[in-house]
């Protein structure tokens, strides 16, 4: 049986890490929306049409080593202002959100566009300037010397060209329940977010 859990919000406010733990709770497959995106953005940056990328994007352009660095953030985010990109990248999202056993997917516009119809919707938030810290660190942890201004400036452009785009643009859906991370530790984040979706089931 299909169940879908959509997850959607700014870059760095948690979703990923929630959606990692919901999917693993509830036995359910995770695809991380993003990726798709930032495979796209890295091949534009190789000189590939960002169109035709996202026509022949292939499991190994998943799995490349470059795709959670902040040049293919930048990248993801122009390429995904353009509608025949995500149209490209719609069948799949929506084949993977109503696959049997249950699909959690974290993104932008799953509430929205990839999937309306999801059972359970959430929409993860936080401060911009916690977001950048929390980004921050990764960036850090991974080897980066990006400083924290260089990060929250990355995090608020990026933020700005996703709401504003005029296909899919980040919003919340009309039956999305908010989770502010802002002032919760992950495991906080976690159970709030799998009291939501017990309440849909
Ligand atoms: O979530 P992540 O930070 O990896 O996403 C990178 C970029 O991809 C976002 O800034 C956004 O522009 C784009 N994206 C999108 N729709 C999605 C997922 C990501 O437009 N469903």
């Amino acid at each position: 049986m299909a169940f879908t859990i959509a997850i959607d919000g700014p870059a760095a406010a948690g979703k990923g890490t929630i959606s990692r733990a919901v999917a693993a709770h509830f036995g359910f497959a995770h695809l991380d929306t993003g990726l798709l995106y930032r495979a796209v953005g890295v091949r534009m940056l190789e000189g590939t049409d960002p169109v035709e990328a996202a026509a022949t994007l292939t499991p190994a352009d998943l799995e490349r080593g470059d795709l959670r660095g902040a040049a293919a953030a930048q990248a993801a985010s122009r390429v995904a202002t353009i509608p025949e990109v995500r149209s490209a990248l719609l069948d799949f999202q929506r084949a993977f959100a109503r696959r049997a056993g249950g699909a959690v997917l974290d993104g932008r516009d799953i509430g929205t566009v990839i999937c309306p119809e999801a059972e359970a919707k959430l929409f993860v938030t936080a401060s911009a300037e916690v977001r950048a810290r929390r980004r921050h660190a990764e960036l850090r942890a991974a080897g980066s010397d990006m400083t924290y201004d260089a990060v929250l400036a990355d995090v608020l452009d990026r933020d700005a060209r996703d709401r504003d785009r005029s296909t899919a643009p980040l919003i919340a859906a009309d039956d999305a329940v908010l989770i502010d991370t802002s002032a919760m530790d992950i495991a906080a984040a976690i159970a709030a977010a799998i009291t939501a979706i017990d309440a849909r089931r």
